[in-house]
């Protein structure tokens, strides 16, 4: 089994998700001994962004690339391969201005491909990765929930699930810290209530 732990967090060793991420993948671990945990930071190397230079390296023979380019497409493809070959995705996203960190919409931009993880048909659009599930460690400063005064800001979440939906994932869980810049108090609850969700985890992995 293989499981693939991301962190998107700007704020390193301060950071909510980082910490509940690491939980995740920790009760994870000690569920399956053997899982083969690949770690990438997108906080300290984002992804890079897609770019004109990229899609032309693409458009070359790989014996006719710059080693620029090689080294660029290679980046990219790796991303990619990171992601099919996981059984498991365990992503740690801040809301950052209501939706998710620029670093994690840059690494969706190299899974989202046409032929490997979904594909346009005569019956429409169709998910090719659905064999995947996929735990969303979210942290917020505020309250988004559905009778929250700012629920129609929430674009973090709703678009995490649009997107691995789109691509087939049915399977997609959320473990959420919310309100940690409103208080001490509520930064600590909230910190202690994803931990504790966490520990459940492991069980759903049994369970599989
Ligand atoms: C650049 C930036 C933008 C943020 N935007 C929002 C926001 O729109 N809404 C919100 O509730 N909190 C916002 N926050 C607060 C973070 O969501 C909150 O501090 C969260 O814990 C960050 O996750 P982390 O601790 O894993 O870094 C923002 C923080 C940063 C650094």
């Amino acid at each position: 089994m293989k499981l693939l732990h991301i962190d998107s967090s700007i704020l390193g060793d301060n950071s909510v998700s980082r910490q509940i991420s690491a939980a995740v993948v920790k009760v994870l671990r000690a569920e399956d001994p053997g899982l083969n945990v690949v770690y990438r930071d997108l906080g300290a190397t984002p992804a890079p962004h897609q770019s004109g230079s990229l899609l032309a390296a693409r458009g070359l023979d790989p014996a006719a690339r710059t080693p620029t380019q090689a080294s660029e497409v290679a980046d990219a493809d790796a991303i990619l391969d990171e992601f099919l070959a996981a059984d498991i995705v365990v992503i740690g996203v801040p809301m950052y201005n209501f939706g998710i960190p620029s670093q994690l919409k840059s690494w969706i931009d190299h899974i989202a491909v046409a032929g490997k993880t979904f594909r346009y048909s005569e019956a429409g659009v169709e998910g090719l990765a659905g064999d995947k599930r996929v735990i969303l460690i979210s942290s917020r400063g505020g309250f988004y929930g559905p009778e929250s005064p700012a629920a129609g800001l929430e674009h973090q979440e709703s678009y995490l699930r649009g997107f691995f939906g789109f691509i087939g994932i049915k399977d997609v869980e959320v473990v959420i810290a919310e309100g940690v810049n409103i208080s001490a108090d509520q930064k600590q609850a909230a910190l202690q209530g994803a931990v504790a969700h966490a520990s459940g985890l492991g069980r759903l992995l049994r369970a599989a």
